[in-house]
């Protein structure tokens, strides 16, 4: 008999669907959330009314262009956290309501672990290349900044963290300081692409073993934009190509360095990136360098991929399923956790 599992993602400002039969991609409906944009970043209690004025809309639609009747899923999936709690708590509801109403197995998920494992969504028809345990990945979004040893879908090692800023967290306020739009990075790398990488030298850190820092880089980024100012008050606007291309250079730089580290010290050659970030042209060109260089086998996430989406939810859902590790009803969301 089929497995069909509908993943539900609502951690932060992005509600998805998805549904996902015999380990193939059916089906991911995303509703992301503008009301944010004029506020320069998300507001929670905002996020949480969007969830549930999205939610009911998006599982229906996934399950439509799945073509699947809701009293044929097997299971549901849905994350757990970390995450905006606001936001988690619509979306962990709403599938526990939903399984125990059709009398279903609901299944946690780790919202970082399934962003590491989006590597193992395989859409219909597609003959797609997965990782072998075990392989490391680098997860960068707003809010993580990790170096991952994945030795199996369940068992993940973070052999490094940043101890402050996360890689898109800093990129994005270095785009604020410059007057850019929210959220900066995708406009980071747009103006990147037209300008020098080593127009300017930003500070990097020296950190010991795998960790990482990027407050100093902001820090040093504000600081220096402050001083050209001073002698040219149309610095940023004359100079916001090379300035872009210099401060995304220094973060891949950042992180490929760690990134190098670890792969040598475990002797590991399968590197995977994943988040936010991951959609970073520089830092998928650094990829491919590193590939041809230190003979990577290397794996970067479609760009739909990258962001929140249920997709990444529904297959660690089915991998679960697999070991039947399922949630019961009191399990509740958490907002800070780990992989
Ligand atoms: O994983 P994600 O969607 O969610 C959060 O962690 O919140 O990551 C969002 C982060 C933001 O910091 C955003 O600026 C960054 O990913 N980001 C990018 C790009 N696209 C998104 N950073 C650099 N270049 C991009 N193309």
């Amino acid at each position: 008999m089929s497995v069909i599992i509908l993943g539900i993602e609502s951690s932060c400002d992005d509600t998805s669907a998805a549904v996902i039969k015999d380990g193939v991609l059916l089906s991911n409906v995303i509703a992301n959330q503008a009301v944010h944009e004029s506020y320069g970043g998300v507001v929670p209690e905002l996020a949480s009314r969007a969830h549930q004025q999205n939610i009911l809309p998006v599982v229906h639609e996934a399950l439509k262009r799945a073509g699947v009747k809701k009293e044929e899923l097997s299971a549901i999936a849905f994350t757990r956290g970390p995450g905006l709690m606001g936001s988690l708590l619509v979306g962990v509801s709403f599938a526990k309501g939903f399984a125990r109403s059709l009398n279903i197995p609901m299944i946690d998920v780790n919202h970082l672990a399934a962003h590491v494992l989006a590597h193992y969504i395989k859409e219909e028809g597609e003959e797609s290349v997965q990782p072998q345990y075990p392989f490391l990945c680098l997860l960068v979004s707003g809010g993580n900044s990790q170096i991952i040893l994945v030795k199996s879908y369940k068992e993940m090692e973070v052999l490094g963290q940043t101890i402050d800023d996360a890689a898109g967290e800093a990129i994005d306020k270095c785009s604020k300081v410059m007057g850019l739009g929210y959220p900066g990075g995708p406009i980071i790398d747009r103006l990147a692409r037209q300008g020098n990488p080593k127009a300017y030298s930003f500070n990097k850190p020296h950190i010991p073993g795998l960790d990482y820092s990027f407050s100093g880089l902001k820090t040093s980024f504000l600081y220096s934009l402050r001083d050209w100012i001073k002698d040219d008050p149309d610095f940023i606007e004359n100079h916001k190509n090379d300035l872009a291309a210099s401060l995304e250079a220094t973060v891949v730089d950042i992180l490929m360095d760690k990134l190098r580290k670890a792969a040598k010290q475990y002797n590991i050659n399968q590197v995977a990136v994943a988040g936010g970030v991951s959609a970073n042209t520089g830092l998928r060109n650094a990829f491919h360098d590193h590939a041809k260089r230190y003979g990577w086998k290397i794996f970067i996430p479609k760009f739909g991929y990258t962001t929140d989406n249920a997709a990444m939810v529904a297959i660690v859902g089915y991998l679960k399923f697999q070991d039947k590790d399922f949630a019961s009803i009191e399990l509740p969301p958490y907002s800070r956790v780990t992989i």
